[in-house]
């Protein structure tokens, strides 16, 4: 069939077959389809979604585009965590090491930042020396010794998945759970770990702002990678306010090690400890409870720092920055944001905080950009706390002055102050199974 008549099929909704599928992916990236059709396309399954099936065979297609992972030279059982992506999310530093030091394998493929969204390998490179592009057999050693190492994806994996988000990202076709599901499944699958744990984001800093809508991504991304012979779950994190206090990459690196000293900021280290739990389960350490108890043992008795340091060791970083973190480099300026008025902090734009931290230069704009490791925010104040007039609700740091005062009126704009306690708010919302969802 012709790409004119894929796109007018579903158009009206109907099914694509899985061969059309495969003609259109492997059309797509072998550049026999151009841009314009496959955007029509993509904006005809915003509209019109996909049934299960076929978003399973565009996922299984789109991974099958590029190099495939074969983790069997690493011995054990290799689970793999995603987030959707969030604003001071940097469980991966904290969860990878814990469940490392507890026996899984943790082989783990991460990306780069991009928008209000920090990635964890700009995290790790922030380490001095830490290398994110290692060859393959490097990298099964560092996980058969250390039991986890964190590189970038390889050139060629899911070339399918590069090609259709930029356009996604320029089509206005990026927010539909179709799409997102089989972007983020496609490369879980090539990236080969037995079991993923699916941290799915739900607020004002994450993809999907409504918990329904994270509830229905999570549990089409679980059907998808069940299918595909994985062990899947996911759990739904709160993303309506940052996590811990830290954004920015040295900063997150630093908060991450505090957290595994057990002096983490709370929400931080209560959604790793779960998250945690989920991964050591899926690799058959035991029932959810007795792995969450087994994770918090990691962190208070500091095997799951000692994993760090391994790794960051065996990947070329300088380890004395996970056990002295005061070793960091500071950003030479900074600026305490003040509360303008009294009461308390009903609710916070997530996402624009993300920005903030971009405008400081801790991410980018565009993907060429460089980002300055250093920069970026401490929240002293956070969601459903009292402030006074004067105080401190956060501290700005960047390596250009001119930097912080644009920043520091835009992020005061993301806090608003009103006179009653908010309700509190759950860290995680839901659990998603293949066989069932349960609320929390
Ligand atoms: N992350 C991805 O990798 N893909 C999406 O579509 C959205 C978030």
């Amino acid at each position: 069939m012709r790409m004119y008549d894929l796109i007018e099929k579903k158009k009206h909704g109907e099914s694509l077959t899985r061969q059309e599928i495969r003609q259109m992916v492997r059309g797509f990236v072998e550049g026999e389809i151009p841009d314009y059709q496959m955007a029509a396309m993509l904006m005809a399954i915003c509209f019109k979604g996909m049934e299960e099936d076929e978003i399973t065979g565009l996922t299984l297609e789109m991974a099958a585009s590029g190099d495939v992972a074969d983790l069997s030279g690493i011995e054990g059982v290799k689970v793999d965590k995603h987030s959707t992506g969030g604003v001071g999310d940097k469980t991966t530093l904290v969860i990878g090491p814990l469940a490392a030091a507890l026996g899984v394998k943790v082989a783990k493929m991460s990306g780069r930042g991009l928008g209000h969204t920090g990635g964890t390998i700009d995290k790790l490179e922030s380490i001095p020396g830490f290398e994110t592009a290692i060859p393959r057999e490097r990298f099964f050693r560092i996980v058969n010794e250390t039991g986890i190492a964190v590189i970038g994806q390889s050139g060629n994996m899911v070339p399918a998945d590069k090609k259709l988000y930029a356009l996604r990202d320029v089509t206005a076709t990026v927010d539909s759970i179709p799409l997102i599901a089989s972007s983020i499944m496609s490369k879980k699958i090539a990236a080969g770990s037995d079991g993923i744990v699916l941290d799915v984001k739900t607020g004002s800093g994450a993809f999907m702002k409504e918990l329904e809508d994270s509830i229905a991504l999570a549990r089409e991304m679980v059907a998808i990678g069940t299918g595909a012979g994985r062990r899947c779950c996911a759990l739904i994190t709160d993303m309506d306010v940052p996590l811990g206090s830290a954004i920015g990459n040295s900063l997150e690196v630093i908060e991450a090690i505090e957290t595994l000293k057990g002096k983490g900021p709370e929400d931080l280290t209560e959604v790793c400890l779960w998250l945690c739990a989920h991964m050591l389960h899926l690799g058959g350490k035991g029932q959810i409870r007795g792995c969450y108890d087994m994770a918090k043992g990691a962190l208070m008795d500091g095997r799951g720092l000692q994993t760090l340091a391994a790794m960051v060791k065996a990947q070329g970083g300088d380890p004395a920055y996970i056990l002295e973190p005061e070793r960091f480099e500071k950003a030479p300026f900074c600026l305490a944001l003040q509360a303008e008025e009294e009461g308390f902090i009903t609710h916070m734009d997530t996402a624009r905080c993300g920005i903030v931290s971009v405008i400081l230069g801790a991410g980018r704009e565009r993907k060429e950009d460089s980002i300055d490791y250093s920069a970026g925010i401490l929240l002293e104040k956070k969601y459903g706390d009292f402030v006074k007039k004067g105080d401190i609700i956060a501290v700005l740091r960047a390596s250009r002055k001119e930097l912080l005062e644009e920043a520091s009126k835009k992020l005061l704009s993301a806090y608003t102050i009103g006179s009653e306690a908010p309700p509190s708010k759950k860290l995680v919302y839901a659990m998603v199974t293949k066989d069932q969802i349960v609320r929390f």
